[in-house]
């Protein structure tokens, strides 16, 4: 795609990556992603927000040479990841009076991670600002959205907030504004439970710090612009701040059906009782899915089966990963079945310290179920939802 203008001056000059397909060696990206970058041209000064991934780095220079960019003396860095840093050497190399502009923690991970001389940056402070002659950048901090180098950039007069990751979501599209939000909604909600909700307390804060700033366009790093930034301020406000939902979400594996029948009458208890359940196999889950499931559910049941002595290794993975992330959660139990024994319960356990909830009698048997195993099910049916209508999660 070619450079787009927001508004006189204020350029977008990122990269669409419609082929990705993974992110970290881990994240899935169905509908791939963009890396934005943005160029202001001040009446004084010329500056690049954010640069893009280093496997797009000559789209990047391309659009910079289109648009007659002689010299450059800015670029921000918002964030040291290097999906918006790894073209930053380059763009050095092609500008060579630019001065990174960072927080100093990011300078530190620049540096580290990119090599970058120390006396190509300068440091800016929260709420700095910077004149570029008809046009001014204010810089706030913002850290652990997600890592503790981040700031946001805010381009006053025109009142658009650069957020870097923050808002962002991982969609390709030639859509310079959201225009469905409802795949917009969705993409943004698996950002923020893939990434942003470990660090859901510091959202939380970062959303309250930019909470009477005036802003008419969100310009993320990922995805598309929001001209009307209510839209994704009150998902942000719904995901970060709000109370768990009557949700059930069901991870499991079956070897041999039996943990999959215990699974299949859990759920037909639970939605008897009016409690929604998100049931996930894991051997054909996108881990987004998941991940996203638990931005908004009170409870986990885990469906296992016991294998080499414990729970079979999909489900560990699945539980480091939820430990991982942080969620919302109030209850957990598991659910399965073992052939001649194990430490399934002990061991499963011991992986989630960082969820902090209640943990529901677990119902482990031998071989396949029977009546009494059914009953034991039915009854954790009825614990929970009796425990979501006590916390009035609806
Ligand atoms: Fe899109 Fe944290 O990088």
């Amino acid at each position: 795609m070619k450079p787009r203008e927001i508004k006189p001056g204020v350029f977008w000059v990122g990269a669409v990556d419609w082929d990705r397909r993974l992110f970290d060696a881990l994240i899935p990206l169905p509908d791939g992603t963009s890396y934005n970058s943005y160029l202001i041209k001040g009446s004084e000064k010329t500056v690049l927000i954010d640069t893009v991934d280093p496997t797009m780095e000559e789209v990047l220079t391309g659009h910079l040479s289109g648009l007659e960019v002689k010299d450059l003396d800015y670029l921000v860095a918002n964030h040291g990841e290097q999906d918006h840093s790894g073209t930053i050497p380059r763009i050095l190399e092609k500008y060579p009076r630019a001065k990174v502009v960072s927080t100093p923690k990011c300078k530190g991970i620049l540096t580290e991670l990119l090599l970058i001389p120390e006396d190509r940056f300068i440091t800016v402070d929260d709420k700095e600002t910077i004149s570029l002659g008809d046009k001014t950048l204010e810089f706030i901090h913002a850290p652990w959205v997600h890592w503790p180098d981040t700031m946001l950039t805010y381009l006053k007069d025109e009142k658009i907030l650069f957020s870097c990751d923050f808002f962002g979501s991982h969609l390709a599209t030639t859509d310079l504004y959201v225009t469905d939000e409802g795949l917009v909604y969705e993409a943004a909600k698996r950002y923020y439970a893939e990434i942003m909700m470990p660090f859901r307390a510091n959202i939380q804060k970062n959303l309250e710090k930019i909470k009477d700033c005036a802003i008419e366009i969100i310009a993320p790093s990922h995805g598309p612009m929001y001209d009307k930034p209510e839209f994704i301020l009150e998902a942000y406000r719904n995901w970060a701040f709000d109370e768990p939902k009557n949700i059930v979400v069901l991870p499991y594996i079956s070897m041999h059906d039996s943990t999959r029948k215990m699974v299949e009458c859990l759920v037909e208890a639970l939605a008897e009782r009016g409690v929604t359940v998100k049931q996930f196999d894991l051997t054909v889950t996108d881990l987004g899915k998941l991940a996203m499931s638990l931005v908004d559910a009170a409870t986990v049941v885990i469906g296992t089966p016991t294998v080499l002595a414990g729970p079979h290794p999909n489900i560990a993975y699945a539980a480091f990963l939820a430990n991982a992330l942080r969620p919302n959660l109030k209850f957990a139990s598991i659910i399965g079945s073992y052939g001649w024994g194990g430490q399934t319960v002990e061991q499963l356990t011991g992986m989630i310290p960082n969820l902090k909830v209640e943990l529901l009698d677990p119902v482990v048997v031998k071989g396949f179920p029977k009546e009494d195993d059914f009953k034991a099910l039915d009854n954790l049916a009825n614990t929970i939802a009796r425990k979501h209508k006590e916390h009035n999660f609806i």
